[in-house]
């Protein structure tokens, strides 16, 4: 291990390096370590067990895991925690506290004294921060993620968080499910440890993380109760030791050519709108960006090939099974940059070479027989959205996809509940739904474009309508839905110029989102709006000061780039 610096490496500034040397191998041994082990190189694990966060239940036995690999291939494990973020435990939205954690994980990175690390997390915004922190730390790394939930049933039907969570919701409010039952699948939804169960966010960042090279080949869909979960652990162990021979650093991995792969991947599954928020950030750490044109370019070249919720009909354990990940990427190969390399310096050409040994076609697609024959997700431009938006078109009703109708505004999140199941509320199916101040800004950009159908109109039937937003929305939703527009409305967007009955028009052909009222009235309807005030102290100070908006991945501006 030439390049293994182990405990020495990054010494405390006591301006005496031997003895800070002799004081931490000192401490050391306090640990009960050995001699002959404190002078092996070491692997970090950086873990994020929490009482806040269910989908990293397993963490324990995970990081027993990778330690087992560590020590197996001449490593001495250290784990140590990071900020750990539950996304249904957090408030105001976890992303306000995505940038934290990656902060927290690029720092300890750093001040530690580690020779490469592993990276455990799983829930929706643990990975994205485990990657930008490790991006910008830039020490050779390895991403394990804690796997998806396996299904619970209900009356003969499979149940996966979280999509049947608000089909389930949905139906309550229709009144088509009534309290006793709504009670009774509240414990059925989410049966085991782990992610959520459909291709949501958590489970297409699992994706990204093996496709951009970050994860081992095979392992992001392994389910989180599966035996070969801690396989996979033991072997990301083994590989981190690997890497302190041959360091194969993230910038090396995370580069122009893999991003472009790891978006090709956001299409061919359908995934999360919330990826690609992630994803800009995590790339921006190595100064890398897409325009909005070349998503498009690569959603319009790159069909839907995995059938499963909220897109389709499947859920996580069925994509296991089906052959996850590698199987997609066979398909996607004459779409793919097959130099990139990935943790263990093979080129994604070579991976794929590799014969796999059985695809379900229920479930993973030819791509000459696609789900869709373009990508999942779209930008969207127009006088709405100057900036850019972002729209989930295989999870949206196509019926609606050329729609101009009259918009009913909620000003805010509090205007939104307050209003929304008012019976003398003016509105009709074929409105646009328009929920302003939810952004970056505003209030941490939540989950919140997924706006709810008007009762009225829920217990008339009426499934779906297009809404439109500068919030995000669950990758686990779906619906003909409009997010992430910017700028935001809180800092001067268009969106903050819309009133009632002013006329919207969506075009998913012409990818555009129009306010069809004159610029010049805007204009003046624009003047009169100041963003809100800032914090006075702390996190949240910082965060108002710097947040970047959502094309650039909502990271702060301080943090992305890289000092070279
Ligand atoms: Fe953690 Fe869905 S709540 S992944």
């Amino acid at each position: 291990m030439t390049d293994s610096k182990g405990l020495d490496n990054g010494l405390t500034n006591y301006g005496d390096r031997d003895f800070a040397r002799f004081l931490r191998r000192s401490f050391a041994r306090s640990m009960g370590i050995s001699k002959e082990l404190l002078n092996r190189p070491i692997v970090g694990i950086a873990m994020t067990p929490s009482g806040f966060n269910n989908c990293h239940r397993t963490m324990d036995e995970l990081v027993e895991a990778v330690s087992r690999g560590v020590l197996a291939a001449g490593g001495l494990p250290r784990a140590f925690p990071t900020v750990s973020l539950g996304e249904v435990f957090l408030n105001p939205t976890s992303l306000v506290y995505r940038n934290l954690m990656s902060m927290d994980t690029e720092e300890m990175l750093r001040a530690q004294p580690m020779d490469s690390v592993v990276l455990i997390g799983g829930c929706d915004k643990t990975v994205p921060a485990q990657l930008m922190g490790a991006a910008s730390a830039d020490i050779p790394a390895v991403q394990l993620v804690t796997g998806p939930m396996s299904t619970g049933r209900h009356r003969g039907q499979r149940l996966g968080a979280c999509t049947d969570c608000r089909g389930f919701w949905a139906k309550y409010r229709a009144g088509t499910v009534d309290k006793e039952e709504i009670d009774i699948v509240e414990g059925r939804l989410s049966v085991t440890a782990g992610t959520c169960a459909v291709m949501g966010t958590a489970s297409t960042m699992a994706c990204i993380a093996e496709t951009l090279g970050m994860s081992l080949p095979g392992t992001a869909a392994i389910p989180a109760v599966n035996a070969a979960r801690l396989v996979a652990a033991e072997e990301s162990g083994r590989v981190a030791v690997g890497l302190i021979g041959r360091p194969i650093r993230p910038s090396q991995i995370i580069t122009q050519k893999s991003v472009e792969n790891a978006y090709r991947m956001i299409m061919a599954l359908g995934g999360s709108t919330n990826a690609i928020v992630h994803l800009a950030a995590i790339a921006g750490r190595r100064g890398i960006s897409l325009s909005m044109e070349r998503i498009n370019e690569i959603s319009d070249e790159t069909p839907v090939l995995v059938d499963l919720k909220p897109v389709g009909e499947g859920y996580m354990e069925d994509f296991y099974a089906a052959g996850g990940v590698g199987a997609v990427l066979r398909e996607l190969r004459p779409l793919l940059h097959l130099d990139t390399i990935d943790v263990e310096g093979r080129t994604l050409g070579e991976r794929l070479d590799e014969p796999l040994d059985w695809v379900d076609r229920n479930v993973i697609k030819t791509f000459a027989d696609p789900v869709s024959k373009v990508g999942g997700l779209i930008a969207l431009h127009g006088s709405l959205a100057p900036d850019g938006a972002i729209f989930k078109r295989a999870a949206a009703t196509p019926a609606l996809f050329e729609t101009e109708g009259r918009a009913v505004v909620f000003e805010n999140l509090e205007d939104l509940s307050r209003r929304v199941d008012d019976p003398d509320l003016d509105v009709t199916p074929s409105d646009v739904l328009v929920l302003k101040n939810a952004g970056p800004h505003a209030a941490g950009m939540p989950e919140a474009g997924y706006l709810p159908i008007p009762k009225k109109l829920a217990r008339a039937g009426v499934k779906d309508m297009v809404r439109i937003s500068d919030a995000r929305m669950s990758g686990t939703a779906f619906g003909t839905i409009v997010l992430h527009i910017a700028p935001e409305s809180a800092i001067g967007g268009p969106l903050g110029a819309v009133r009632n009955g002013d006329r919207i028009r969506l075009s998913v052909a012409e990818k555009r989102i129009d306010l069809l009222v004159p610029a010049d009235e805007i204009g003046r309807r624009l003047a009169g709006i100041k963003p809100p005030p800032v914090p006075r102290r702390g996190y949240r100070n910082l965060y108002r000061r710097t947040v970047l908006q959502a094309p650039q991945g909502c990271d702060f501006d301080f943090l992305s780039g890289t000092d070279e």
